[in-house]
């Protein structure tokens, strides 16, 4: 398994260009088992999770043709997709390939919307928390699927179609929000998800299932109203820039020291972790190609934060900015409330020598001058790029171990963060 070699101490100046959100490319390429026209999607990431997707799709016996590169492209333009579904051959989504990644297992919308019946492995992903179905399960049945479970597989059925209801979720999920509003845009009749998440990513795939002639309103807020329609057509959407990747660079910067342009990224959809940058200490400016992002010479300053759903500070920072608080001057705090046990970086973290203590879901983080390089691995996509950060800010050699995880949400990390004068580099075994 590849392996990522850093020297820290570099400061990192230059520009990043932010690719396609992995979090929106995903349901995006899900949404068009919803039509049997083609849909074109722009901006996809060149990702491990990408990939694997497309192989769940022609399972099923989906066309995936992939554009080739056009004169005037940029140098990290991601790729552009013709996904047609036209038909529909197996609506069974097996273990071996759902297991390898949760977000397949949203599948189950679009096949029991347009095919009255799906049958999807119970899912896997990335190592944190139980990350249960139950609330994705309890609005497919609210849209009148039966479902049961047998062997290790969720088996939906709705003979006469989707109903249209009110679905209420007790907890921001942004799973069951794409998964009621897949599902509910070819139901009969009208639905209103109550509590809905409102990131990005939910309303990018709105944006999409509008284009493709669902009647969506209220994306981006708690309350949904989805009219159905009898069906979907083709469409062409352009993926919104990853939040997350923005975000990750961002601390990097913040922790190395320099100045970079994010080219791409968009503020609004980072506020948050904006406001934490600024509070730490760095500089953050907006122009018209994204945003601008440096710390010169001043400390960093530590922080107090817990996660929340958007427009709060996102979990999936949540390791990038402990890592980055592990050289602030004094004690940081950290509340981890999405994800129970979403802390696996903390003891890799240690081994750079970082000071963190845990009690439940709070982290404290206790700053110290200087990280060690140092061997580490992990097993969750986060966490991987955390440690990615601590060393290239550590003093001496890191080898961040098992890099699949990164592979799977940050598309071509190494050259991005290298051509910004990181030492930085892949070894293939
Ligand atoms: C998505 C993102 C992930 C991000 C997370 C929260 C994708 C591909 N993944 O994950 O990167 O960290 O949102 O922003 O978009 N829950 C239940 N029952 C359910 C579903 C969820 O209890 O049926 C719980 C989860 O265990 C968790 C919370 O709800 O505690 C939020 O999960 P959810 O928002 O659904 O996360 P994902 O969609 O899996």
């Amino acid at each position: 398994m590849d392996r990522i070699r850093i020297v820290g101490g570099n400061k990192l100046n230059g520009t990043i260009s932010i690719s396609g959100a992995k979090n929106a490319a995903l349901p995006l390429m899900i949404a068009a088992l919803l039509t049997e026209e083609t849909l074109i999607l722009d901006n996809v990431p060149r990702l491990a999770d990408v990939a694997q997707l497309q192989r769940i799709l022609g399972n099923h016996g989906v066309d995936i043709m992939s554009a080739g590169k056009r004169s005037g492209d940029r140098e990290y333009q991601g790729q552009t997709l013709h996904i047609s579904a036209a038909d529909i051959i197996d609506t069974t989504a097996p273990y071996e390939l759902v297991s390898r990644m949760r977000a397949s297992f949203w599948v189950i919308a679009p096949l029991i919307a347009r095919m009255h019946e799906a049958r999807v492995s119970l899912p896997g992903g990335c190592a944190i928390g139980t990350r249960p179905v139950d609330l994705l399960i309890m609005a497919l049945e609210k849209l009148g699927a039966d479902i049961s479970i047998d062997g290790g597989y969720v088996v939906a059925k709705a003979p006469g179609g989707l109903r249209g209801a009110d679905i209420a979720f007790p907890k921001v999920t942004v799973s069951g929000t794409h998964v009621a509003l897949m599902a509910a845009t070819l139901a009969k009749g009208t639905s209103v998800i109550t509590n809905a998440a409102c990131e990005p990513e939910v309303t990018d795939v709105a944006d999409c299932l509008n284009k493709m002639g669902g009647r969506i309103t209220g994306a981006g807020t708690p309350c949904i109203i989805v009219e159905g329609v009898d069906r979907l057509h083709g469409a062409r959407h352009t993926v919104l820039p990853d939040r997350i990747e923005a975000g990750t660079y961002a601390m990097a910067v913040a922790m190395t020291g320099g100045e970079v342009q994010l080219s791409g990224a968009r503020p609004e959809l980072l506020q948050s972790a904006l406001d934490v940058l600024c509070e730490a200490g760095a500089t953050v400016s907006v122009n018209n190609d994204g945003i601008r992002i440096g710390r010169n010479g001043a400390g960093l300053r530590p922080v107090k934060v817990a996660t929340a759903p958007f427009p709060g500070f996102p979990t999936d920072l949540q390791a990038q900015l402990m890592a980055l608080m592990t050289c602030a001057d004094g004690a940081s705090v950290i509340t981890e409330t999405i994800f129970e046990n979403r802390f696996m970086h903390v003891q890799e973290l240690a081994r750079f020598g970082a000071r963190i203590s845990l009690d439940g879901e709070t982290a404290t983080i206790r700053g110290i001058d200087r990280l060690r390089g140092a061997p580490v691995m992990a097993t969750d996509l986060r966490a991987s790029v955390s440690l990615v950060i601590a060393g290239l800010a550590a003093e001496g050699e890191t080898m961040v171990n098992r890099v699949y995880h990164l592979d799977r949400g940050f598309e071509r990390l190494e050259e991005k963060l290298s051509a910004c004068g990181a030492s930085i580099e892949r070894i293939r075994d």
